[in-house]
């Protein structure tokens, strides 16, 4: 079964082709990172805009470096929600016609679902069950995922995502947009200790998170910050920390909790390598296993969607969990049906 998978949930235009037997066939990506910077963070309408230039030509050159043609396709999968309301319309109005003038099944995809299922693409696959670490620039949750659609909520974050602390601190540092890999760059040359941050919730029995206090923190940090290179450095590294301490201790608890031995990381945060090293570390204390996505789907990409498209056409899903057109900016992952 070959799908076509189109991503243009927020601020990255992704296609890819997945084979349900030769797997990932190809994929492109365009980022618009650089139209978005000079603003500080995406602005909507020219989403939309890059990702109506963007889709059919990534289309068709993914078409191309696979080899197929359009007629050779079994399915179309599209990022129906959660996200940008007008660039979520670009893709599954693009998807959906294609589909259409195909006489294939177009199937709206969850692109949390996506991000979930992603650790699938690499071998060895984690088996179900499993706990999902699920950090984006909107989301932080913590799920226990049985099977395909199989998704239960164990805590989320109360306020910010964590790839939202790392943005907004990032900002309030002077660095550039996305915050993640900006903190993470300044803090490789940046030492912990010097600067004190909380780290929310830590201590709390709930699996649930809170970061907005965190970004608050930075800005009284950064009003009194010395004027040396080294500050910003250290500050950054310490926030990394705080962000990452967080992130392991509530994984750890929900290992622990569900005694389920295996854990996914996933969403654009996950590319962060001292969570990773961390993580590893700790589920390793614990007898667990921790699995990532290959960097490069870690953040926003077509080859999870057409991956989650294919794997819930080939449990029976005729289209998927958003028929047709419509698309769902808010959208709870645990609302999802079971495949
Ligand atoms: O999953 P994603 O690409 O898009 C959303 O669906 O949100 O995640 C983007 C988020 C941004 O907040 C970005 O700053 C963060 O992931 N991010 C990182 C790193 N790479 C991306 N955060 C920390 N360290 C990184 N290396
Ligand atoms: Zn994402």
């Amino acid at each position: 079964m070959l799908v076509l998978g189109i991503e243009t949930s927020c601020d990255e235009t992704g296609i890819a082709l997945y084979d349900s037997d030769q797997g990932l066939l190809a994929h492109a990506l365009h980022s618009q990172v650089a139209l978005h910077a000079d603003y500080g963070g995406v602005v909507p309408e020219l989403a939309s805009r890059d990702h109506i230039r963007r889709v059919l030509p990534l289309t068709r050159e993914v078409l191309g470096r696979a080899g197929k043609k359009p007629a050779e396709l079994d399915a179309v999968a599209y990022t129906a929600g959660p996200g940008l309301a007008g660039a979520l319309l670009v893709g599954a109005g693009i998807g959906a016609s294609l589909a259409y003038a195909l006489d294939i099944p177009a199937i709206g995809i969850h692109h949390l679902e996506g991000h979930l299922l992603s650790p699938l693409l690499t071998h060895p696959a984690p088996p179900f069950p499993f706990i999902a670490l699920l950090v984006s620039g909107g989301h932080t949750q913590l799920m226990r995922v049985g099977g395909v659609g199989d998704y239960s909520l164990l805590g989320e974050t109360l306020d910010d995502a964590a790839g939202e602390a790392f943005d907004k601190s990032a900002k309030l540092l002077g660095l550039s947009y996305p915050g993640g890999p900006a903190i993470a760059e300044l803090a490789a040359s940046g030492r912990c200790g010097r600067f004190t941050l909380p780290r929310p919730m830590l201590r709390s029995n709930s699996l649930d998170f809170s970061f907005s206090g965190l970004k608050t923190a930075v800005l009284t940090a950064v009003r009194s910050l010395p004027p040396d290179a080294q500050a910003r450095a250290d500050l950054a590294a310490e926030l990394q920390a705080a962000i990452v301490d967080v992130l392991v201790g509530k994984s750890v608890a929900a290992l622990e909790q569900t005694a389920i031995p295996r854990l996914v990381v996933a969403g654009g945060v996950g590319a962060n390598r001292v969570l990773r090293a961390q993580l590893t570390a700790a589920a390793q204390r614990l007898g667990c296993t921790v699995f990532y996505p290959p960097f490069e789907f870690c953040t926003d990409n077509g080859a999870m969607i057409a991956f989650a498209g294919a794997l819930r056409l080939q449990h029976g899903a005729k289209h998927g969990a958003s028929s047709g057109f419509a698309v769902r900016p808010r959208w709870e992952l645990a609302s999802l049906e079971k495949a």
